[in-house]
């Protein structure tokens, strides 16, 4: 069954996953507020990707753990650093403004329809439009169908023929302007005055406070190449149209690598982090079928790049194509020669057996934190007509917000005694609810619409031989295990 979008941030909203930012004021476009469980969500997500990383890495090719350390840098970074990096001149995106209805389009996100006969008006959609809309603007417009059309993405159109486009929110057509370059870094002032000299950019990806503490890295531990460094934090785009719920914010956190290896060995790390990266989302539930792997195109590679492959998830505003939750980047040397050359630092890599100094190359695996929430929400949205709740989240149970509930049967004061001490005694070790009010089907109906996996409930038998019922949030099957061994069941399931 197709997901809706509108339903799931009406249940994102609804359960206290994700806010608009501002909401009592109307919200502000591209920024979003994670609510009690969407930080439990995000929180567990991050955690395991910096395990995965940092506390336990993979085993290398060689059989042995490879090294990953980790930072935590500043947001706001000397602006030199962004013109070493390239975002201060190239960091843009060419963007199209209607005359008409005032609105700003990224070009390459309008797709025209360009008449096969060369006769009448052009029509321009946003990228994501439906087919049946497009098909009824079309015949609306010019009376003719898609296929006496081709298409181009506005910004491969030659603006000579922009007089000839109908843009995608008007009727007429020449309204759009030409293609014009638009910094997506916000700014800000440090210190008191608000002059140029003192202009300061909110970081647009956490990986340049990596490439700046390179050679701090490597003076203060004991890294040897190949080796990498890990950072999760906010970033900040100022983003034309956001859009998508948190897919494409303005603000939003990301969890980026960089691994620094040998120029020669980088096909291998290249397929390594491919491999690893796909097997981090398989572990977590996104099935093998939602995903697609991405070869970007030479003309779309970043600056820096020769290389980069886009782990791509099958969102449902997308499908039934897939759009980029992370790419894995072949950077080059680029960044370390630039910071080198812009600060006059020294930023090469010393390596003593071979008695030899040189530049290491960069694999960046780069995924979105909030991005990744999204796939993981989207995924587990579950549309279930048998159940009171019609809907429930089936998160793995390593994800979920709240790993068990704690249900006594009735308010009564029995059972719920029992259920607090078996609270009490799951809370060091598990995030658990103890719920207590409401009858017990609208209690499993909340719990199944949060993704709890598990719901544990005290009743009179409890109390006679010890036994509680455990209910299984995908299945609702019910079986009874003794209260001794709540724990180790949930330790088994929990797993990641
Ligand atoms: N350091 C490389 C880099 O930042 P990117 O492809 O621009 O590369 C990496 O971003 C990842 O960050 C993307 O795959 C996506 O998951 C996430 N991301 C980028 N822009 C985003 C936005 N506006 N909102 C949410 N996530 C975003």
């Amino acid at each position: 069954m197709t997901k809706d979008m509108k339903d799931i941030v009406a249940l994102c909203k609804r359960r206290g996953f994700i806010f608009p930012a501002s909401d009592i004021y109307g919200g502000l476009n591209g920024f979003w507020d994670y609510g009690p469980l969407g930080t439990e969500l995000k929180n567990n997500l991050r955690d395991r990707w910096w395990k995965d990383m940092v506390i336990t890495p993979p085993i290398g090719p060689d059989g042995a753990p490879i090294e990953i350390v980790g930072v935590d840098s500043s947001i706001i970074q000397n602006p030199r650093c962004w013109e070493a990096s390239g975002h201060i001149g190239g960091f843009n995106d060419p963007m199209v403004d209607c005359k008409e209805s005032k609105k700003r389009y990224r070009a390459d996100h309008v797709v025209v329809y360009l008449p096969k006969d060369g006769e009448g008006v052009a029509v321009s959609f946003d990228k994501d439009a439906e087919d049946d809309e497009i098909e009824k603007r079309l015949k609306k417009l010019t009376k003719k169908t898609p296929a006496d059309f081709e298409t181009a993405k506005l910004d491969q159109v030659d603006v000579a023929k922009f007089a000839n486009i109908i843009g995608p929110d008007v009727k007429e057509a020449g309204t759009l302007t030409e293609p014009r370059q638009f910094n997506m870094m916000f700014h800000t002032y440090v210190g008191a005055a608000a002059g140029d000299e003192n202009k300061a950019y909110l970081r647009p990806e956490t990986c340049a406070g990596i490439f700046l503490n390179f050679k701090n890295v490597v003076d203060s531990s004991r890294v040897k190449v190949p080796f990498g460094i890990a950072q999760v934090g906010k970033a900040f785009r100022n983003e034309v149209t956001p859009r998508n719920f948190v897919f494409r914010s303005r603000e939003f956190e990301q969890m980026e690598l960089e691994w620094f290896c040998e120029e020669e060995d980088v096909p291998m790390w290249f397929d390594f982090w491919v491999e690893q990266r796909t097997n981090f989302w398989l572990s977590l539930g996104l099935p093998k079928s939602s995903l697609h792997f991405l070869d970007v195109p030479k003309d779309d590679l970043a600056h820096y790049s020769s290389r980069t492959i886009d782990v791509e998830y099958q969102f449902p505003f997308a499908a039934p194509d897939f759009d980029e939750l992370e790419g894995i980047a072949h950077r080059g040397c680029f960044d370390l020669t630039q910071h080198a050359e812009f600060s006059g630092q020294k930023l090469d890599y010393f390596d003593q057996p071979n008695n030899r100094r040189f530049v290491p190359h960069v694999i960046e695996p780069s995924t979105g934190l909030t991005r990744g929430v999204l796939a993981l929400l989207c995924e587990a949205y579950t549309v279930d007509e048998n159940r009171p709740s019609g809907v429930y989240m089936n998160f793995h149970p390593s994800m979920a917000p709240k790993k068990a509930a704690i249900l006594p049967l009735t308010a009564k004061e029995d059972h719920v005694p029992t259920a607090q001490k078996l609270y009490m005694d799951l809370r060091d070790e598990f995030v658990v609810d103890l719920d207590i009010k409401q009858n017990i089907g609208k209690r499993y109906a909340r719990q199944d619409e949060i993704g709890t996996p598990y719901c544990f409930t005290i009743d009179n038998d409890t109390l006679a031989d010890g036994t509680v019922t455990v209910r299984e949030r995908n299945t609702m099957s019910q079986e009874r295990i003794h209260l001794d061994k709540v724990k180790d069941f949930l330790r088994e399931k929990i797993k990641g």
